[in-house]
């Protein structure tokens, strides 16, 4: 299991608490238009009872190993919720993980998807041994996209018709990760 709270340089990653409903539901209120775009739980008619109810799983999940969610905040205004960050097993033989993320709209292009899971995969290569971490992402999320590259994944093919959101079945790209290649771009970033 990867700690329940993390640092990078800005950002705190969190477990989830119930307390969080308040700030969570307020984040997915000003970008539900966004997120409504990409994620299936994103319905326009989303409702607070939707966001305790995501909470009340997030806990059970992190209780039973199932997945493991994060409540990503900055470390300058540490009572405000600023997106989510999952992770989750998808092959125990491979050890394979995968990483699914969402940042608020009024704080996007700042940089914090790419630092919070640049933060989450060095739990995942460094504490948790996995080989290899993977991003599905539906053809046509550019910025999502960026996030991939900017971390240094490669994008191996497209899942045709992956996900079923708002009535179109979504072709995705299948982006992933090796343990090796993260530990090599370590270096190299060390080294400058
Ligand atoms: C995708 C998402 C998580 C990115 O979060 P973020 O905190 O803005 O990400 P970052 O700032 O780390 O990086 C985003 C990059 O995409 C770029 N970008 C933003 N919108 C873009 C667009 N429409 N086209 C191309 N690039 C875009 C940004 O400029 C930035 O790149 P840069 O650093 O080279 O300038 C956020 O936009 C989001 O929550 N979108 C809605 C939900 C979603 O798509 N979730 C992901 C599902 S796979």
């Amino acid at each position: 299991m990867p700690r329940p709270r993390l640092e990078s340089e800005r950002l705190i990653l969190q477990k989830f608490a119930r307390r969080d409903a308040s700030t969570l539901d307020d984040a997915i209120r000003v970008s539900l238009a966004d997120l409504h775009q990409w994620l299936p739980w994103a319905r326009m008619d989303y409702t607070t009872v939707d966001t305790t109810s995501f909470i009340r799983d997030s806990i059970q999940a992190w209780k039973e190993d199932r997945a493991w969610d994060y409540s990503i905040r900055m470390k300058e205004a540490p009572g405000v919720h600023v997106g989510n960050i999952s992770m989750w097993t998808v092959s125990k033989l491979g050890k394979i993980a995968e990483i699914g993320y969402w940042v608020r709209t009024d704080r996007t292009s700042g940089g914090i998807c790419t630092e919070a899971v640049g933060r989450l995969l060095d739990e995942a290569f460094t504490a948790m041994g996995y080989h290899k971490v993977v991003l599905r992402i539906a053809v046509g999320n550019a910025a999502s996209d960026r996030v991939a590259e900017k971390l240094g994944f490669t994008r191996e093919g497209t899942l045709r018709e992956e996900l079923l959101i708002r009535g179109n079945w979504v072709d995705h790209s299948l982006w992933s990760l090796l343990d090796r290649e993260y530990r090599s771009l370590k270096r190299t970033a060390a080294r400058r």
